[in-house]
């Protein structure tokens, strides 16, 4: 397979179905988490999927409830200086998108320095550093996972942002660079000491890209590493059972949800309610889910007009597998041009959603495969 093939990921047959043994079968705190001087409304975060986590869907996704903080998509931090559009684009938000942190990254210490004073001048409320991005093109510049590699390198950079801004720096990381480099507790210490609010752990090395297990023990080394500061576990969660499961397992404080957020937008809510022993176990009904697909648009439209009808495209699979909207209306989905168009579309899906099996999808989320050196 090729970069940007599909892949499979794991997940129950039906992630919209109820997870067992949710509840109060769960020990588990769920007292506000602070990270920083920001108290997150819950501990379930939105881990960040470049192209997909952008301000409308993370506002329709704050609308469904349940969610604590959101990241940004990763920014290159010399574009973010540079004032480029498409960066200003990534960092959009508004006064409902809270509470948020901007993910940055770069090869250049100096212009993530400035890019977090930026950020903070501009009145965003956290930054993320991301030392976990596999690609390549990231990686050869020194940047994302590869700052794993070289934790005196790391350190002065991790240093260096806290120094230079008073909002919350967090950090972003993998586990290692590989199974014989697992620099994460090691670093998750040294950070803590530097000054770091919280650190997000994916568990998995840089070299395992999105294949094999999470690594709860990984996770949990993390955890056991720092002496106060929260962790945020993060990989593979699909339901509010495998939430429970991870922080029981390894102690963290939180957990990032990426891909699970894109299968069942109420992941947040159903957790939440899960955690309160409340039953979660609703189902969307159909007209829920095609007023949520109405509203994702129509945030995206709000920020970029008729360029959003292009943008879209990439959700229409996701979408039509979710609803079993049939194909040829699918196809329209992924073809239209106008909101007028849009609006006759989605009349159309509100009748005839579930013609097709609606199995949710497994193959929609497009991670980078093959060697991670091809990447
Ligand atoms: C399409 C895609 C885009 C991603 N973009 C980012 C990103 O911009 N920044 C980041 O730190 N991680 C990124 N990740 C990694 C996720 O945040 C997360 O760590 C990983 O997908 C595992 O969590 P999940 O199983 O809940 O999705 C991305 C992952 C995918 C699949």
């Amino acid at each position: 397979m090729r970069k940007g093939d599909s892949v499979s990921i794991s997940e129950p047959p039906d992630a919209l179905s109820p997870p067992p043994q949710e509840g109060l079968a769960w020990s588990v705190d769920e007292s506000p988490l602070a990270i920083g001087s920001r108290i997150m409304p819950s501990r379930y975060f939105l881990a960040p999927l470049a192209g997909y986590t952008h301000l409308a869907f993370r506002r329709v996704i704050r609308d469904l409830g349940g969610l604590g903080l959101a990241t940004t998509d990763l920014v290159h931090s010399t574009m973010l200086v540079a004032q480029r559009p498409k960066s200003l684009e990534l960092i959009a938000t508004d006064p409902h998108d809270v509470p948020l942190s901007v993910q940055i990254f770069g090869s250049q210490s100096r212009e993530i320095i400035r890019a977090a004073r930026w950020l903070e001048d501009q009145g965003y409320q956290g930054i993320d550093l991301n030392m976990g991005c596999p690609m390549a093109h990231i990686n050869g510049q020194g940047g994302g996972a590869r700052l794993m590699c070289d934790p005196e390198g790391a350190c002065s950079l991790v240093g260096q942002v806290v120094s230079a801004v008073s909002i919350p720096v967090t950090v972003k990381m993998r586990l290692g660079w590989d199974s014989s480099r697992i620099t994460a507790p090691v670093l998750a210490r040294e950070f803590e000491q530097l000054g770091v609010a919280a650190i997000t752990i994916h568990g998995r090395t840089r070299q395992q890209g999105f294949h094999g297990a999470v690594s709860l023990d990984g996770i949990r080394a993390v955890v056991e590493a720092v002496n106060h500061i929260p962790i945020i576990g993060n990989g593979d969660v699909r339901n509010a059972a495998e939430a429970f499961q991870m922080r029981q397992a390894t102690g963290c404080h939180a957990v990032a949800i990426g891909r699970g957020a894109l299968l069942d937008p109420w992941i947040f809510e159903r957790i939440v309610r899960a955690a309160r022993g409340e039953p979660s176990e609703f189902i969307p009904t159909g007209a829920e889910q095609v007023a949520f697909l109405r509203r994702h648009f129509h945030r995206m439209y709000e920020q970029h007009a008729e360029l959003s009808c292009l943008q879209f495209r990439k959700f229409a699979a996701w979408y039509g597998a979710r609803l079993g909207i049939p194909e040829d209306l699918e196809d329209r989905l992924r073809r239209f041009e106008s909101m007028d168009e849009f609006e006759i579309i989605v009349q159309a899906i509100a009748t005839r959603h579930g013609e097709r099996t609606t199995s949710v999808p497994t193959a929609l989320i497009k991670v980078p495969n093959g060697p991670v050196e091809h990447w």
